[in-house]
């Protein structure tokens, strides 16, 4: 009985579900569970390859869901800003919850930005390496800005927004991402087909 407590914090203990994750997978709904964390600078496409991705997956019968950035502050993280501090929290919250959804069999695509490399790192080791798959939107900043389709790049420009990732903030390119998709020259149809042969 004692080993199915793992003490992780004082009068707090870990108690384990009687059904695996794997048996939910493959008795219920017959896939694997990873995570797709798609990182990128503000409009590289990460919400809108997100969602198509999660379209083209529930099409062939997988049980996919999206946790974005701006939803996710909207709700569970609207306490948080963008200081580094609460970015670190916003991407651990957001990996603890993908963590949870992949223990419940699900398919989980993350867009956040996640500038910082040691933030993408934890989000890692929460989520496991076997099912955390890092997915670089590679789109430079003149195309982004460029887009600008929420016209958040001229705010920051004219200084009506602090810390903005690319232009008053930083963005830390992944080193070794599992996939790269430079969104500035690929259509969406192309993104969406080269994650899908993640799931081969
Ligand atoms: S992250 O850095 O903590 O990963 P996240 O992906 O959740 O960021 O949120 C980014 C979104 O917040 C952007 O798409 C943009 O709409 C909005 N936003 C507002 N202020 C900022 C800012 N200072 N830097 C970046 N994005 C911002």
């Amino acid at each position: 009985m004692e080993d199915h407590f793992i003490r992780n914090r004082v009068d707090v203990t870990r108690v384990a579900n009687l059904a695996t994750s794997d048996e939910r997978k493959r008795g219920v709904l017959n896939q694997i569970p990873v995570t797709l964390w798609l990182t990128g600078l503000s409009g590289a496409g990460k919400s809108t390859l997100g969602f198509s991705l999660e379209r083209a997956l529930l099409n062939t019968g997988k049980a996919a869901f999206v946790l974005d950035g701006d939803n996710i502050r909207c709700g569970l993280n609207r306490d948080l800003s963008f200081t580094p501090r609460d970015r670190a929290e916003n991407i651990r919250r957001t990996a603890e919850v993908a963590r949870l959804m992949n223990e419940a069999g699900l398919i989980v695509i993350v867009s956040l930005i996640s500038p910082y490399s040691e933030d993408r790192r934890r989000a890692r080791d929460i989520i496991g390496e076997q099912r955390f798959r890092e997915v670089y939107l590679s789109a430079t900043l003149s195309v982004c800005e460029a887009r600008d389709p929420k016209g958040l790049y001229r705010k920051a420009r004219a200084g009506e927004i602090e810390s903005f990732t690319g232009v008053s903030a930083p963005y830390q390119i992944p080193q070794k991402p599992d996939l790269e998709l430079n969104t500035g020259v690929m259509s969406v149809t192309d993104c969406v087909e080269r994650m899908l042969l993640m799931f081969n």
